[in-house]
Formats: structure tokens, sequence, C-alpha cells
């Protein structure tokens, strides 16, 4: 998955003349930061340069993560049109433009972000984009300020940054002013995906219908160490290649998301859960089913129509009910 062009080419200039070897450093502590999920009081991005840092190694990735998690609700919720949005921890606005790409209907959107660095750089980004777009200086953890509700609101990247006891509140809030959709994306790590079940618990108690990634609502089926999660392949710009010493153009991103809404949409019969293993003539699937079971489903040649469905099938993909694998 790239950017899309415009958001391509306000990020190429926002990291025009910026020092290879200090963006390589910024990257370094960013990516350190990130991995090791540091909860120290202070932000990831304080400065300028962990901003552009931000820009050039994580955006395409969080945004690719986000765009396909927003595709798998407007499969489910094909008469979904968000008219506004309300993202929480915005970053440079990277659920503004994967929203933008997902939905043209989008004509409102509250941007929310503590740290001025990269907030000063998402405005910039964001510039000439169409529509009314507000940008609020707001901790989340001190106090979110009245918000107006909103028909999405997204949460992207942003709970392995705040402690573990004010997720339950925060996804109360959010789901409070959540007019239709509330989507939850977190990095695809045995954590994140933690964090997301707490997310998806809290929701169902609160009488949310959930969109995707699960096809029903029973408890999660996968155990430790196994773990939900799916991946976008993410081609690498040249400086995002230059700030990562990396070689090759392109890296996968993993990620978890929970979508929830306030009204029941379609639901899959199953939706993949790793990647389909071909050999010749069958095709090996790992499902979760819409009873609230995890199912291993060997669809094979001489079966025919299944199996033309089961080769054309990818991870995270919904199976529908006329497919006749689940
Ligand atoms: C990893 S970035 C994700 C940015 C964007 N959502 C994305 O997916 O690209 C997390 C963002 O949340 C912001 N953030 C972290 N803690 C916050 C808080 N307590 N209040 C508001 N924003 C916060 C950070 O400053 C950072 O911009």
């Amino acid at each position: 998955m790239e950017l899309p062009p415009a958001l391509r080419q306000a990020v190429d200039k926002a990291l025009e003349g910026v020092p290879l070897a200090e963006l390589r450093r910024a990257a370094d502590l960013l990516s350190r930061r990130y991995r090791d999920e540091v909860r120290d009081g202070r932000l990831h991005l304080p400065d300028h340069l962990a901003a552009q840092a931000y820009l050039a190694t994580r955006l395409p990735a969080t945004y690719a993560a986000i765009r396909a998690s927003l595709a798998a609700v407007a499969e489910m919720r094909p008469d979904f049109a968000p008219a506004s949005l309300l993202d929480v921890g915005t970053g440079p606005g990277s659920a503004l433009w994967a929203s933008r790409d997902c939905w043209d209907s989008l004509e409102a959107a509250t941007l929310v972000e503590t740290s001025i660095a990269i907030r000063k750089i998402g405005e910039r980004l964001a510039n000439g984009l169409p529509g009314r777009i507000e940008w609020l200086d707001a901790n989340i953890e001190t106090g979110l300020p009245a918000l107006p509700p909103a028909d999405l609101v997204t949460l992207a990247y942003v709970l392995d940054e705040v402690p573990p006891v004010s997720i339950a509140r925060l996804v109360d809030r959010l789901w409070a002013i959540t007019g239709d959709t509330l989507v939850v994306v977190e990095p695809g790590t045995p954590a994140g995906w933690q964090r997301i079940l707490a997310v998806r618990a809290r929701l169902i108690a609160a009488g949310a219908h959930l969109v995707a990634p699960c096809p029903h609502q029973e408890a999660c089926p996968l155990a430790a160490p196994d773990w939900c999660h799916f991946a976008r392949r993410v081609a690498r710009s040249r400086v995002h290649r230059l700030a990562k010493n990396a070689d090759v153009p392109w890296e996968d991103e993993k990620y978890i998301f929970v979508a929830a809404s306030k009204v029941p949409g379609n639901r899959p019969s199953a939706r993949v859960l790793a990647p389909p293993q071909s050999a010749s003539g069958t095709v090996r699937l790992k499902l979760c089913m819409n009873d609230g079971s995890v199912a291993a489903k060997l669809a094979s040649k001489r079966e025919g129509a299944p199996y033309k469905v089961a080769r054309r099938l990818d991870w995270g993909d919904a199976v529908s009910k006329d497919s006749g694998l689940a």
C-alpha cells in the first residue's frame, strides 16, 4: 500500500533538507521507544526532528493499517457514509487521510493531539484539504475537552502510549460521542491484541455491534501464544529506506483493530486469520467462524467452487456465506 499522492508529496516536502544522520538517530530512538512500549511520562514525538522521523518511518505503516481497517468497515457497512470524523491521538492526521481516501462523504474532522511538534506538521500536510478541519491541543489522560459527537471516531496506535488503567475510561468516553462507528487500531503484537481485547469487551458490554474483524460477539477463540493480527505490505520511499538504513523497498506492518457500531451490520461467515497455505490442488485456511470458534479448513480442487474462492482469499479477508467454505 502507498500513501495517497497528495500526502506523499506533502511528506516529501516536509522532509526536504533534513540532515540524514540526525533523521536516522531520531528514527532509531523512536523505533526503540515504540518497540519497548516506553511509558516514562515523556512524549515519543517531543520535537520537530522526532515528528519528521515519524513521517519518514511510521506514517506509511500506520496509514496502511488504518486504511485497511476502514476498508473492512466499509465492506461490512456499505450503507455507512460518515460526514464527520473525530480522531484522537491524531499524530500527523493519518486517520484523516485514510478516512478521506475511504469515504468521500467526509465534510468535517476534529483532530486531537497533545504533541505540538507533530500537530504543526499535520496541519501543514492537511493544508488545502477540503472540508472543515479543527486541530485541538488536548491530552487524553489529563482530560479531554468537550468534544463534538462524530459519525466516525478513530483511535489509532495510541493505547500503547497511555497507562492501561486509562483504557476503559477512554473507550467509554469515545463510545459516548460516537454517532455511528468507533475504530481502534493497535500494533499487531500480542500486547496490542490484549489491549484490543480489552476495548472489545468494554464495547460489547456497552451494547455495541462489532463490525470487524470479528464475525461474532462471543469470547475470542484464540489463546496465547497465538494472537489475532493482520498485515499490510507498505512501500518504503527513498528517505524511508535511508532513515532506517534498509535496502528492501517494502516492509510488512502487522496490526490489529476492532470496529464497533451503534447499528448492526452484515456479518461474514468467517474471517481468514493467517496467510492461506497453497499446495498442489489444495488451500489450507485458518478461519475465525461466526459461531465463535476457530477452524482449519482444507479446500481441495475436487470441491470446485469453494476451492476457487479459497484461492482468491487473503489474510484478513471476510468469507461470505455463499462461498461454501464456512
Ligand atoms: C504512534 S502515534 C499515532 C499517530 C496516528 N494516530 C497514527 O496512527 O499515525 C501516537 C500519537 O498519540 C499522541 N498521544 C500520546 N499520548 C497522548 C495523550 N495523552 N493525549 C493526546 N495525544 C496523545 C502522540 O503524541 C502521538 O502523536
